[in-house]
């Protein structure tokens, strides 16, 4: 049994949270109850306990929530109670262990199912939180004795937050533990935005739930479990790795490929519209030739941070702010009969900046402030009524022709491991490494790269290759059979400028 040490930090009293008892749950909190957050940081050297654990105590200060329980109020005759947090100022555990025996840390993608984090983490026993005096955040240290790096681990409940909140409150950590100036970072809002019903005209319902059909499409868990089950079984994960390099090269190609006299918005394509894009056609390419009788993908629903709209989600508003939009589907040109390299390579184009244009309309939509707040709404009702009815959210795809993603290309996670001083050599994020759970059937995740670490021989230190510094990492599940297709087709392809792509269309 290693060695293991046990702390409990509550926080710095008075905490910004004085007065207030509970925090009840809008039902877009609801959703993700079955959910934990699992992060690692993979770090270069020690952290002190001593300081972590006041920096710790100071940010649970300013996030009190996180410090509390989750817990249900009674059912009624008609309706399932609310749930809410208390807000008690407990403790939160931090554990320590010292590892003598792993010579390399095995994880390697940013993206890897729960199973792969169980050696490394304090687990949360999700069934088991409500009404339960568990903490719903646990924090565990794992010091590898051989590498002289430390495995920074945190299990967060989903329902205190998302990726957003999780990050800008492991950040509060690091910059209490540096001693920074946390007057940068955005103060977290902690009362909640509790939305009207939806408007009652069918046509709007008929336009608006089949943007949602996750929610519209909520199953019993009866129903959920065994689908999840065996879309793990048929498909396998992939992960790809898109450095500065390729980006600016399908950027350029997807540009390119515009219609004249594109509209400003959408000619602003952002990075992962148009890695999407292209991560769809070779999926289609790749379909086309193994089971020609599918349908192709050829509609994306992404999934948008939708804080900073006053009134609807304050920028850091504690709590989950996110949606899925279906966006309009596609239709792509036709390949000309007996197109030259130079058409292909035109129509290639043509298609990226195709696909990566419906996107950025599903995007802009949810931009205009009329359409939001009536998203909203709807949203919110079937959030509620899965909630009272324990239904789980659809996050499986709605059909072969769909594919959904949800980038965190904005997120800069490593910096909630960044605890050395600035001008230490090993200073800032390129030198920590991130890791996080959640990987569903194409359903892909989008990351800011991790630098590669090459770890030393005979306890010489390792080397940094960081020529991965600014690239994304996408990862998703996919059919096994395509899946081993595009792994290697993309890999080979972004060897030849993106060019062997349409040399085959
Ligand atoms: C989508 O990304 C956000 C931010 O990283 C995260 O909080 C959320 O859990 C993700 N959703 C899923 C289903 O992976």
């Amino acid at each position: 049994m290693p060695n293991e040490q046990r702390f409990l930090v509550r926080p710095a009293l008075p905490t910004r949270c004085e007065g207030k008892e509970i925090i009840v749950f809008p039902p877009t909190d609801t959703l993700v109850l079955a959910f934990i957050m699992l992060g690692a940081w993979v770090l270069p050297t020690s952290v002190d306990m001593d300081r972590y654990q006041v920096a710790l105590s100071k940010a649970l200060s300013v996030f009190p929530p996180v410090a509390g329980r989750l817990c249900k109020y009674s059912d009624t005759d008609n309706s399932k109670g609310d749930m809410y947090i208390r807000l008690i100022n407990g403790g939160v555990p931090v554990s320590v262990v010292d590892d003598h025996e792993t010579e390399q840390f095995p994880i390697g993608p940013i993206l890897v199912s729960d199973e792969e984090f169980e050696p490394w983490i304090d687990p949360i026993p999700v069934h088991n939180v409500i009404n339960e005096d568990e903490p719903l955040l646990r924090v565990r240290f794992t010091n590898l004795r051989k590498t002289g790096q430390t495995i920074y681990t945190i299990c967060w409940h989903h329902g205190l937050g998302d990726g957003f909140i999780g990050n800008l409150f492991t950040t509060y950590i690091a910059y209490f533990y540096r001693g920074a100036d946390i007057s940068k970072l955005p103060p977290p809002v902690h009362d909640k935005i509790f939305l009207p019903s939806p408007p009652s005209d069918p046509e709007l319902a008929e336009k608006f739930l089949p943007l949602m059909k996750h929610l519209r499409d909520a199953k019993p868990p009866e129903e959920f479990i065994p689908a999840a089950l065996q879309s793990i079984e048929r498909t396998s994960p992939v992960h790809i790795t898109f450095s500065p390099a390729h980006i600016q090269t399908l950027m350029k190609r997807a540009l390119a490929g515009l219609p004249e006299h594109t509209e400003a918005s959408m000619a602003k394509l952002s990075r992962p519209d148009v890695l999407v894009a292209y991560m769809i056609l070779q999926h289609n390419t790749i379909l086309s030739e193994i089971d020609p009788d599918r349908q192709p993908i050829d509609t994306v629903v992404s999934v948008i941070d939708y804080r900073g709209n006053p009134g609807l989600a304050p920028v850091a508003m504690f709590g989950n702010a996110a949606l899925h939009h279906t966006s309009p589907s596609f239709e792509l040109p036709m390949l000309p009969p007996r197109a030259g390299p130079r058409n292909r390579e035109l129509h290639f184009e043509r298609c990226l900046a195709t696909i990566a244009m419906s996107i950025r309309a599903g995007t802009l939509q949810t931009r205009d402030r009329e359409f939001l707040s009536t998203y909203l709404a709807f949203h919110n009702e079937l959030c509620r009524i899965a909630y009272q009815r324990g239904l789980c959210q659809n996050l499986l795809p709605a059909s072969d022709r769909e594919i959904t993603f949800n980038s965190s290309h904005l997120i800069d996670w490593r910096r909630g491991g960044d605890f050395l001083q600035p001008g230490s050599p090993l200073a800032g994020t390129r030198y920590v490494r991130f890791h996080t759970n959640s990987i569903f059937e194409r359903y892909v995740r989008i990351f800011q790269s991790n630098n590669a670490y090459i770890p030393g021989q005979n306890g010489m230190l390792g080397q940094w290759d960081t020529s991965l510094d600014g690239g994304l990492e996408a990862a998703f599940r996919v059919d096994t059979e395509i899946a081993e297709k595009l792994v290697s087709r993309i890999k080979e392809d972004a060897k030849h400028e993106f060019a062997r792509v349409y040399s085959k269309l």
